[in-house]
């Protein structure tokens, strides 16, 4: 039997198609894989845990932005939640001194924790607390 012509370049192209369909499928793994693929440990738990700077710690870079962003909502001047006012250094530095600053944050027990609502707070900005309360928590 012949075949005829327009059958067999029809053919020909379907397999044509199919072997660029191929190679794009391979270029796209190949593609997919090395953008995913981290050779070193920081790259590879970048997205997992960002290391924390521990170098230079001081109130006005670490602490406070903290308080700022995790704590004065519910204990700044006007607003005294628990009769807690951290609004400035003078006022911070009494709840370190008595103990409760860090007690809380950090879940000790006879403390409240804070804050009260959710978990805790990142370990980093603990990490930071600790490290300027031991540095001797200056107005720095
Ligand atoms: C949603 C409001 C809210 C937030 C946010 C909050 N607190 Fe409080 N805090 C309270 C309330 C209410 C109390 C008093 C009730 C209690 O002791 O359980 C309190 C009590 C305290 C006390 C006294 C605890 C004790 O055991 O003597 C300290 C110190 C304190 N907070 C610090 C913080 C710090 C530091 C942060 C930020 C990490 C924070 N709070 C975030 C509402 C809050």
């Amino acid at each position: 039997m012949r075949v005829p012509k327009m059958i067999n370049s029809n053919m020909q192209n379907r397999m044509k198609y199919v072997q660029i369909q191929m190679s794009l499928a391979l270029l796209m793994t190949t593609l997919a894989f090395s953008g995913c693929y981290y050779d070193n440990k920081e790259d590879l738990y970048q997205f997992i845990q960002t290391a924390c700077d521990t170098s230079a710690v001081s109130y006005s870079q670490q602490v406070l932005p903290f308080l700022q962003a995790q704590c004065l909502g519910c204990h700044n001047a006007r607003d005294q939640q628990g009769n807690v006012d951290l609004e400035g250094y003078e006022r911070v530095i009494h709840y370190v001194n008595n103990g409760s600053l860090y007690g809380s944050v950090a879940h000790e027990p006879g403390f409240s924790p804070m804050p009260p609502t959710g978990q805790q707070v990142a370990d980093c900005d603990l990490q930071h607390l600790r490290l300027w309360i031991d540095a001797g928590a200056k107005n720095d």
